[in-house]
């Protein structure tokens, strides 16, 4: 058996000239828990090239998606963000990561901190109807540098509150914070920033951070996750590992430089 399932494009969107979507068919056997990530790529010269990729699809939902940034000497992603309908990619069967809510010690305030594609396992997780089971209110913060580069996630939280299932779930409880760090924009700077400040909390009307109440999902840019990690331990929040609960767990968003 191979370790590939060989999956179809259905559509692709280039959201930026850096950022593009893209959905394709997905195997009745390829399991996985929202907010996992799996190797995905193309055959190139009969040989399989695969990066990790979150799946930005919810694990009920027929189809997979991935967002993905495009870096014109990447050796994945220049040749990743050419694919059309009707080409097949290479789909990991193994799904695996930290990012899921198991990893969490009960809590009910659930933030979800991400930068750039850092957004994909959110984009999986805050379409769970088990995250908002567990938690009383989802903080979903998306910091970018420019304002085009909010727009998937824009998207998908304009799509999910019109959605006839999550659209009440998302009423009730998820707060959306998009932030923008190099150009005006109604919510600015960086995410370790606004939590430092509290700017975060006291635009969302919400109270400050608490151990107690607040668990955290971080996913983005090494240097963003390395100093969040440092804030959260700083209070005494603990890292969470699988088959290990703690008050945060971290990914890492799988650019190619
Ligand atoms: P900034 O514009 O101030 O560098 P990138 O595209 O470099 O991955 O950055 C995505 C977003 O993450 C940008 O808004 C960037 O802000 C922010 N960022 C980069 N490094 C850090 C960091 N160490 N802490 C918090 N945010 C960061």
């Amino acid at each position: 058996m191979s370790a590939f399932y060989r999956e179809k494009v259905l559509s692709v969107r280039h959201w930026t000239d850096t950022l593009f979507s893209f959905r394709a068919t997905r195997d009745s056997g390829f399991r996985f828990q929202n907010g996992q990530f799996a190797m995905i790529g193309l055959e190139v010269d009969g040989r399989p090239l695969l990066r990790a990729y979150s799946m930005a699809s919810a694990n009920h939902e027929e189809q997979l998606e991935f967002f993905s940034i495009k870096v014109a000497d990447g050796p994945l992603t220049s040749k990743l963000q050419r694919i059309r309908e009707g080409d097949t990619i290479l789909v990991g069967r193994k799904a695996t990561g930290t990012l899921v809510t198991d990893n969490l010690l009960p809590g009910s305030r659930l933030l979800l901190l991400s930068t750039g594609t850092g957004l994909a396992p959110f984009a999986s997780l805050v379409k769970d109807p088990d995250v908002y089971e567990r938690f009383d209110s989802i903080v979903l913060v998306h910091g970018c540098r420019q304002v085009s580069e909010l727009a998937y996630g824009e998207e998908l939280v304009a799509r999910l509150r019109d959605d006839e299932l999550f659209g009440p779930l998302l009423q009730e409880k998820l707060l959306y914070y998009p932030t923008v760090t190099r150009e005006p924009f109604r919510n600015r700077g960086r995410i370790t920033d606004l939590i430092t400040s509290n700017q975060l909390f006291d635009d969302l009307h919400q109270p400050a951070l608490d151990i107690g109440t607040d668990r955290i999902m971080m996913c983005g840019s090494p240097a963003m996750l390395e100093e969040l990690k440092q804030l959260f331990e700083a209070r005494g929040f603990e890292e969470g590992a699988n088959h290990k609960p703690g008050h945060f767990v971290i990914e890492k968003a799988f650019v190619e430089r």
